[in-house]
């Protein structure tokens, strides 16, 4: 209908940036994740807590977590951070500096964490797990955050990541599928006694680089149902190789339909290789979904999938969406000058094509 809302997860900071080859400085990175946050964006994945080995480009995400711990981006609503890792080994980097931040003077575990529109430092998620209840929670805590005239404190969510193939889980997380699930069971014990959401992605959905296009989507829907069950909040089913199409998008769907899981537990996650990401966003979109993972000027791609290219551009959704009617909360403009910012810091084109028209006009 016309009135839906649509929450957008910005990806780039982690999933656009983590592809690149030459090292990104920390002030480009967390300027980037400050100009995103002033775009009213609402959830931004801003770094993850990988093994530097394997992925170089997000070995100082502990940095970027500190400025946003210690230095509150401005923003007239609650900011979501999500933080990227594969086991415990990346939860306890994250706990680290969630820890040594926290200490000083604030309350690093608050029951009940601080309402919306006070700033007193770190705050833990107690938003609803689904993501059909962001518009009337977000604009309660935008008019107490316009009330007093204040900054409110960020959120912080973790997002852990498996994947359908057994190929595509040795190559980025060297281990098998049902190994993944076991590192996940102490994060996922020790984020419920936090307060933490869990967001849990899977990857090659709609394709595999090592097993081709014909991945079972009954394997998602059994995976998906075990990330449930283990305690996820969400679950991001992602298109890494951009292979999916229109018609096996709602397969997929329908086929995660059937096994019960419910749509407000599902985002989708886009990559735009074969230029299919936004058609297979709004065949998701009327099939109900209301949650989209997004990469402004199109940025991204995983190191562990051979020629995969970028998420679906921000740009290019929020002005797709907003034609459909669906309200996503974001200024198209501010986020097009975003896009074309990071664009020429990478040295890369803007991958974004309403981004450029946008700041064409
Ligand atoms: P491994 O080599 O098997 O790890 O890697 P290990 O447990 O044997 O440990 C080896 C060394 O790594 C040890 O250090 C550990 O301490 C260290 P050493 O004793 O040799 O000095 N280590 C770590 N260091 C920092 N942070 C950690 C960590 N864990 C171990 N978390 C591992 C296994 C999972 C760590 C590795 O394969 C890895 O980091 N993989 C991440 C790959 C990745 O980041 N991929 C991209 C993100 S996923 C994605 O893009 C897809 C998505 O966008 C959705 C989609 O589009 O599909 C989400
Ligand atoms: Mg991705």
């Amino acid at each position: 209908s016309r009135a839906d809302h649509v929450r957008i997860v910005e990806v780039g900071p982690r999933d656009g940036l983590q592809n690149e080859r030459q090292t990104i400085p920390l002030a480009t990175k967390v300027e980037l994740v400050e100009r995103l946050a002033r775009t009213g964006l609402t959830t931004i994945e801003a770094g993850s807590f990988v093994s530097p080995k394997w992925v170089p480009q997000m070995a100082n995400s502990a940095e970027i977590l500190e400025h946003v711990l210690t230095r509150t981006p401005q923003s007239p609503h609650p900011i979501t951070y999500q933080w990227l890792l594969p086991n415990v080994k990346g939860f306890d980097n994250f706990l680290a500096m969630w820890k040594a931040k926290a200490q000083s003077g604030q309350d690093a575990y608050p029951t009940p964490p601080p309402s919306p529109g006070t700033d007193n430092g770190p705050a833990l998620n107690t938003s609803s797990a689904d993501p059909n209840a962001m518009p009337s929670s977000s604009s309660g805590a935008e008019a107490m955050g316009k009330a007093r005239g204040a900054s409110t404190a960020p959120i912080h969510e973790l997002s852990i990541f498996t994947a359908a193939t057994e190929s595509f889980t040795q190559k980025n997380t060297n281990c098998s599928i049902a190994e993944s699930l076991k590192r996940f069971e102490p994060i996922m014990a020790k984020a419920k006694e936090m307060n933490l959401n869990v967001r849990a992605y899977i990857s090659v959905a709609l394709g595999c680089p090592y097993e081709g296009p014909d991945v079972d989507p009954h394997k998602v829907a059994e995976l998906a149902i075990s990330l449930l069950e283990m305690g996820a909040d969400e679950i991001s089913v992602a298109d890494t190789t951009g292979m999916g199409t229109a018609p096996r998008t709602l397969e997929l769907l329908k086929t995660l339909n059937a096994a019960g899981i419910d749509k407000s537990d599902l985002a989708l996650h886009f990559h735009d290789t074969y230029g299919q990401a936004l058609v297979n966003s709004v065949v998701a979109l009327e099939h109900g979904i209301r949650t989209f993972d997004a990469a402004v000027g199109g940025l991204g791609g995983c190191p562990f999938s051979p020629g995969a290219t970028g998420n679906v551009a921000t740009e290019d959704l929020v002005h797709c969406f907003h034609s459909l009617g669906a309200s996503t909360g974001v200024d198209l403009e501010q986020l097009s000058e975003v896009g074309e910012w990071i664009s020429q810091e990478l040295g890369r084109a803007n991958d974004s094509r309403a981004g450029k028209a946008t700041l064409a006009q």
